[in-house]
């Protein structure tokens, strides 16, 4: 059987081609890559050629999704779904969410090798550990268009198109320069009025998606894999102070409705109540204060709130906890503050079945797996409200993540090629899986 050795050259081709895809940003001197973006074109066509190099079809649905397709024994083969997002926050890494398309990828160039003349190239050593055999399910590979939520506040528009949640209501939400999700999608060449046919097809038997853990309990642990049980709900918000503009010079501190002060005080109002309560974790980050300028007090302050934990109970309370205290703060100061939701996510538990057969196949690599939650959202919370979802954990040096200095070890990454490749091995040969009836 193949090792983790024989996935090295492999495993380096799928962390230059990540770099690779980092240089496609709307900034010049970092990674920012936001709903059908410009760059996010050059990522399709750069993506695109490595799929249909390994034999794939390739097409964009409406929402955005960059989706490829590589056909199983049969024409009517149902399908395993695997990926990731191919949007970034500002000032990213390489590796958050583009890693786990392109190790897709990279297992359909494995899983293609002995039909690809170019997967020879790299797979030579490989072919002999599939016996030739092709696979009882196609497998579909997704790029999602949007999971981060820059630029229109709200995350998960490309696998809420999946599932069919994309309302008007969301296609009709604004980004900072008043351009709609629709617009967006217009302007990028495709049709909002098919967003329906981005919908998941109804052969679906579930989704694998590969993703960076993001924080630093592998690490610790000294493990290179995880696995992940569940993932935790997030609430976020978007909070507005509204006091009064006021000359800076003149106002006498007593009389001041100072916006940015009531803000700030319920910023650490956050911060404590998140140091305080087991389990949550809080963040304000970002504040904007209005009309902005030193010599003038701020009549407006807008500040985010992204709350977390993996109790919906817990989080709900805390939150509810958090708005109390900014009406308090608020009145104290007479500064009124007004709140929208942007996000209200519960708690979702990955596929048991799906999850143990990852756990299987991390052990036949030698790594002990470790089963986690995830603090981090991602696209399977969403997907799995309508496909069998599951997610595997790539250990992250010093925890670090949207950041430029998130990184991947390669032995990790030729780790978790070889568990994708037990991981598909197992499940062909699974009456269980391949006699799941499609939920989509
Ligand atoms: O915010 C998150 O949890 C993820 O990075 N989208
Ligand atoms: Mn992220
Ligand atoms: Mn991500």
């Amino acid at each position: 059987m193949q090792t983790t050795s024989g996935f090295a050259n492999l495993a380096e081709e799928v962390i230059a081609r990540c770099r690779k895809l980092a240089s496609f940003s709307e900034d010049a001197g970092g990674t920012r890559r936001t709903f059908l973006s410009a760059p996010m074109r050059d990522c399709h066509r750069e993506v695109s050629s490595w799929m249909k190099a390994f034999g794939m079809t390739v097409w964009v649905d409406a929402a955005g999704n960059l989706r490829g397709y590589y056909p199983g024994t049969s024409a009517g083969a149902p399908r395993i779904l695997m990926g990731s997002h191919l949007d970034t926050v500002p000032n990213a890494g390489a590796f958050d969410g583009i890693l786990g398309v392109v190790l897709a990828v990279g297992l359909v160039e494995y899983a293609g090798a002995f039909d690809g003349i170019l997967g020879v190239v790299l797979a030579v050593g490989l072919v002999e550990s599939l016996e030739g055999r092709k696979l009882p399910f196609g497998i579909e590979v997704v790029g999602l268009s949007e999971e981060e939520g820059v630029r229109f506040g709200v995350p998960f528009i490309g696998s809420r198109a999946l599932v069919g949640r994309v309302n008007e209501e969301l296609l009709g939400r604004k980004d900072r320069h008043g351009v709609s999700v629709r617009k967006a999608i217009e302007d990028f060449g495709l049709n909002p009025n098919e967003i329906s046919k981005s919908a998941l097809s109804d052969d679906i038997l579930g989704y694998i998606e590969f993703h960076i853990e993001q924080g630093p309990v592998l690490e610790n642990l000294g493990r290179p894999l995880g696995v992940v049980e569940a993932i935790v709900g997030q609430n976020r918000l978007e909070f507005i102070f509204s006091g009064q503009a006021n000359h800076a010079g003149t106002t006498p501190m007593k009389l001041r409705h100072d916006a940015l002060a009531a803000a700030a005080e319920w910023i650490l109002a956050v911060e404590k109540l998140a140091q305080r309560a087991l389990g949550i974790v809080a963040t304000v980050g970002f504040v904007e204060a209005k009309p902005g300028a030193t010599n003038v007090i701020a009549g407006e302050a807008r500040a985010t709130l992204d709350i977390r934990h993996a109790s919906d109970r817990a989080r709900t309370e805390a939150l509810d906890e958090l708005i109390r205290q900014a009406e308090s703060i608020g009145a104290q100061r007479g500064v009124t503050e007004k709140w929208r939701t942007l996000l209200a996510q519960h708690a979702v538990a990955m596929d048991p079945f799906l999850t143990e057969q990852i756990e299987q196949a991390m052990q036949k690599t030698g790594c002990e797996p470790h089963r986690m939650a995830s603090g981090a959202g991602h696209d399977a919370m969403i997907l799995a409200e309508k496909i069998p979802a599951a997610m595997i954990f790539l250990r992250t040096p010093g925890g670090i993540s949207h950041d430029p200095a998130e990184s991947v070890h390669l032995d990790d990454v030729a780790k978790a090629l070889e568990c994708g490749r037990h991981l598909l091995t197992q499940l062909a040969a699974s009456r269980e899986f391949l006699g799941r009836t499609c939920r989509a």
